[in-house]
């Protein structure tokens, strides 16, 4: 873990508000998820973090990517991946995408019946199951559930597996993802169930694909364990898709005290908020606060960001040393879905991303209200 010295002397060479990585963080997350699942081929899930320094690091370490739109693509291509490495996901997949996925050779994941008739002739594709599951996570990460758009539903699989066998197609697999920040292990035993039933319905396969969405304290070896089990009942290789759990640990929101206020409740103001991280605002997410300063006595209070919106608040109820103006806390966790949800709302430019290698580098420089502005009249 970087050392609060080292967080301050980031905050004081780059500015605030800041993406901070740790690349020893990295690497151990990525043998943490290559130790649980090893047999299992990778796929980073690159909408947690698509920084091309990030995506060079899992290339040249083995591991593949799933994209969902034509800029990820392009990503995974910019870093020397190939088709072989590549799965193309997403509910509404434009044209451009089946074409350049198609070209690349990459592996399609079909997420409903009328995809038949937009996949290039040959296509190779996995079949997204909706397990029609209730997982226990925030509404906007379950992905599983019977309402939810994503995946064919059960009753449907059989039919796509065939008709896609029968147009010709590299039917190859099975896929499944039912949220994201999971933590319950039941959750993914009782999707992994699901699928086994499909066992009789459509053969033996060569992929199992079981996605992601392992929440940081999830158990990640029990669910390999799972995962293993239902790929071995399809005689499939194993696929997963982890984005939360190879980057999340590793990355810090730094932020410094802008100034104090109390209305009805006592706040502590950042230079930071839902522009920079907007997970609390989106789904009530806690990311664990670190003061970076000590001082006598100690004050409860709600970081709020600098937005003209009630909403944004980063955290509620954190017991920080008495704060001063100047002082920067560290937002840890913040590695996933952090910057890359980063905004220009409020014509706000998005922070600087540091990586501390044993030395800093800047791998995102900080974005100018300039380049905000570009592309408009
Ligand atoms: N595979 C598929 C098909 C997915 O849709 C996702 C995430 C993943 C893999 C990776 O899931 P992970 O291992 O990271 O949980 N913005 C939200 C998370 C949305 C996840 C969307 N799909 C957040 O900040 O928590």
């Amino acid at each position: 873990m970087l050392t609060d010295a080292q967080l301050l002397d980031a905050a004081a060479q780059f500015g605030t508000p800041l993406y901070v990585y740790d690349a020893s963080e990295l690497d151990a997350a990525l043998s943490r998820v290559q130790t649980a699942f090893h047999d299992a081929r990778i796929f980073y899930a690159m909408k947690a973090n698509p920084n091309l320094s990030l995506l060079r690091r899992w290339h040249t370490a083995g591991v593949g990517f799933e994209c969902v739109s034509l800029g990820e693509i392009a990503r995974a291509i910019k870093v020397g991946a190939s088709g072989h490495d590549l799965l193309v996901n997403g509910p509404a997949k434009s044209g451009e995408e089946y074409r350049l996925g198609f070209d690349l050779g990459a592996t399609f994941i079909v997420d409903r019946a009328s995809e038949l008739e937009l996949l290039p002739p040959h296509s190779k594709a996995l079949v997204r199951v909706n397990p029609g599951l209730d997982v226990s996570t925030h509404d906007h990460l379950a992905t599983g559930a019977a309402i939810s758009k994503f995946g064919v539903p059960m009753g449907g699989v059989p039919a796509v597996v065939s008709a896609l066998r029968t147009a010709g197609h590299d039917l190859r697999g099975l896929h499944v993802h039912i949220g994201s920040a999971i933590e319950n292990p039941d959750d993914f035993t009782a999707a992994f169930a699901r699928l086994s039933e499909l066992r009789p319905l459509v053969g033996g396969l060569e992929v199992l694909d079981v996605g992601g969405g392992w929440g940081q304290g999830a158990d990640l070896s029990g669910i390999a364990a799972q995962a293993r089990h239902a790929a071995a009942v399809f005689g499939a290789a194993l696929w997963v898709e982890p984005g939360r759990a190879l980057v999340a640990s590793a990355g810090t929101l730094l932020s410094q005290v802008v100034g104090l206020k109390s209305t009805g409740r006592d706040f502590v103001l950042l230079d930071a908020g839902m522009t920079e991280l907007l997970r609390p605002m989106l789904y009530g997410a806690e990311h664990p606060v670190r003061a970076l300063w000590t001082r006598g006595g100690t004050q409860v209070c709600d970081l709020a960001g600098p937005a003209c919106e009630s909403g944004d608040v980063l955290a509620r109820d954190v017991r920080l040393p008495t704060p001063l103006r100047g002082d920067v806390v560290a937002l840890q966790g913040a590695g996933a879905y952090g910057a890359a949800m980063s905004s220009n709302y409020l014509t706000r430019p998005r922070p600087a991303e540091v990586l501390w290698d044993g030395e800093w580098r800047v791998v995102r420089r900080r974005e100018s209200v300039e380049e905000i502005w570009a592309g408009e009249e």
